[in-house]
């Protein structure tokens, strides 16, 4: 048998624009994982157990829920629809259908129909965009590829970019880069992921965020669709993207320099675009005032807006975190990017770049 784990994520900087060509943002691992354990079965069956449900089915089944996925990514890059990928997501039931598309692909694409035992866990909370169906897809695929000796970083990331493909319909792919490559990631759609380099993150063993869960769920997919939308409707807004970009180019400096406090304030900034592309609440605002309050150098959503998490970066975050859960919100500190990308638990190690 084989373990392999992945994080889960925040974005710093840039949500939303970097679902753009041109478009940039600033991802970190976190230190929650999910983990998923793999064993070759011998009876032509895949099964897979997680937090959703139990499902087994021949391996047939789910190399032919890869082919049908793959023939429906193949039509959207044609039309530009991308509601046929989540009608698959849509029709296998307990939602498990991005767990059987992975498994599907790795046996078709490894000519291995002997089936396989999947048991998925993940300490990601689910639904505060922070990047759980990445996490699971990742190490779901850091474990098959293991258990057949094919661990390659490469092809998780893609795997866990098809898994989130199936959810989002069109996501940037900052998420599975993120967690399948760990650290702090640079991410330019339409270029190489870049991982950062920052010396004085790695000696504080992450840069502690506080996180609060607004308690509000809402799909990426929709708030992707909800911004498509807006900048459709009101082409004036999309100098908003533009200025978010010029926010994470100067994250990236402000993050190697390790200036929090200017880090804060760009927070902030990146926040007021979020809220003028309309993807924040009432809720978020809430945290993200009292985060401010409370004595945060900045605060802002994090992912894809609409509910999910908040992010204060504070020079006490444990207090901002008091502070949050005083007012009824779910919170806790993370330590971000100095978290390691995909990784296989017992044998082998391999990731990064
Ligand atoms: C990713 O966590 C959040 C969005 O930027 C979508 C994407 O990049 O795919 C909103």
């Amino acid at each position: 048998m084989v373990v392999a784990s992945a994080p889960g994520k925040v974005i710093l900087f840039g949500e939303h624009g970097v679902v753009y060509k041109g478009g940039k943002a600033i991802a970190a691992a976190i230190n929650q994982r999910s983990y998923a354990s793999v064993e070759r079965r011998g009876d032509g069956h895949v099964l897979i157990q997680s937090d959703l449900g139990i499902s087994r089915e021949p391996v047939d089944k789910a190399v032919g829920l890869a082919n049908e996925f793959d023939s429906a990514v193949e039509a959207s890059r044609k039309t530009g629809d991308y509601a046929p990928l989540r009608s698959l997501y849509e029709s296998e039931p307990m939602r498990l259908g991005p767990a059987k598309m992975i498994a599907g692909r790795v046996a078709r694409d490894e000519k291995v129909y002997d089936g396989f035992t999947i048991h998925i866990n993940t300490r990601v909370p689910s639904g505060c965009h922070r990047g759980t169906s990445s996490s699971v897809g990742a190490a779901e695929a850091g474990g098959l590829l293991a258990c057949l000796d094919r661990f390659d970083v490469r092809r998780v990331d893609e795997l866990a970019y098809a898994a989130d493909r199936m959810i989002v319909g069109s996501p940037s792919g900052i998420d599975s880069t993120v967690v399948t490559y760990g650290g702090v990631v640079t991410f330019t759609k339409g270029e190489e992921p870049k991982q950062m380099n920052i010396p004085s993150l790695h000696a504080n063993g992450g840069l502690h965020l506080a996180v609060a869960d607004t308690g509000v769920r809402v799909d990426t997919g929709k708030m992707v669709a909800l911004v498509r939308r807006t900048l459709n409707e009101r082409p004036e807004k999309g100098r908003l993207i533009g200025e978010m970009n010029r926010i994470v180019e100067e994250g990236v400096d402000v993050l190697k320099s390790y200036d929090l406090s200017r880090a804060g304030l760009l927070m902030n900034h990146n926040q007021w675009i979020l809220r003028s592309l309309g993807v924040s609440i009432p809720r978020i605002e809430d945290a993200c005032s009292i985060a401010l309050r409370a004595g945060a150098y900045g605060a802002k959503l994090t992912g894809a807006g609409g509910g999910g998490s908040v992010i204060a970066l504070a020079e006490h975050p444990e207090r901002i975190v008091e502070t949050w859960r005083t007012h009824g919100f779910d919170a806790d500190v993370v330590a971000c990017g100095a978290e390691n990308g995909v990784r296989v638990e017992n044998g082998l190690r391999r990731s990064m770049f």
